[in-house]
């Protein structure tokens, strides 16, 4: 099996606890609410802001990569501002002690989120209370017409990768997803600051 291939299989499921805990049901239903849609942005924004900031220290190994135009946090930023919210400001960094191979992992975990992306905002309008906050959201609409390109490219990193590394981005990958449920918990429970 390739990497992307294990990445997917060893990942699954994780990735539908994680659909799960993000609130999914009330999504497909159509019964979002705006907290709740704050919340998710909230929890992107840390992922996001973290792992871009972690990226930037590895700059050589991930040259490829490309993150300029990769970035979320801009768009996450500018979705929270349109709520008045601001990001939560205790500055985390969860990804300090992670070596450029994990961040690998982690990336796997935040450029796949892209996919569902699409996905998310189609739900996302089913929700009346959420439709006069979604005019000019950015984060959900995702790389729009350059995501198959941008996943090819990515998935082009992940070929490249030695076989002996694998084992550790798989489970960079899993341990991504876990910080994504630490987020959102610890998230969860803070009032939103008015900026
Ligand atoms: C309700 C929320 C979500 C839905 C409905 C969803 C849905 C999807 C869908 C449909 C795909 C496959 C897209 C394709 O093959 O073209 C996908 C892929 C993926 N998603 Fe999600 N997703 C959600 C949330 C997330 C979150 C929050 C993360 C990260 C924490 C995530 C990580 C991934 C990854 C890594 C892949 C790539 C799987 C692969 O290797 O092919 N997803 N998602």
């Amino acid at each position: 099996m390739t990497l992307a291939e294990r990445l997917r299989s060893e990942t699954r499921a994780l990735h539908e606890e994680t659909e799960e805990l993000l609130y999914t049901e009330p999504l497909k239903t159509g019964v979002l609410t705006s907290d709740q849609y704050r919340h998710l942005l909230q929890v992107h924004a840390v992922f996001h802001r973290d792992l871009e900031v972690a990226i930037e220290r590895n700059s050589v190994f991930f040259q490829e990569y490309n993150q300029t135009d990769r970035r979320k946090s801009p768009w996450l930023k500018a979705d929270l501002a349109e709520l008045a919210i601001a990001l939560p400001d205790k500055q985390s960094d969860l990804f300090a002690n992670w070596s450029p191979v994990e961040l690998l992992g982690a990336a796997y975990v935040g450029e796949g989120s892209m996919l569902g992306g699409k996905v998310v905002f189609h739900h996302l309008q089913k929700s009346p209370d959420l439709q006069p906050l979604l005019q000019n959201a950015r984060f959900y609409r995702g790389y729009g017409a350059e995501a198959l390109e941008k996943w090819k490219a990515f998935g082009a990193i992940l070929a490249a990768q030695k076989e002996a590394d694998h084992a550790t981005i798989i489970e960079a990958a899993r341990e991504a997803f876990r910080t994504y449920h630490t987020i959102f918990r610890q998230t969860k429970v803070e009032k939103p600051a008015v900026v």
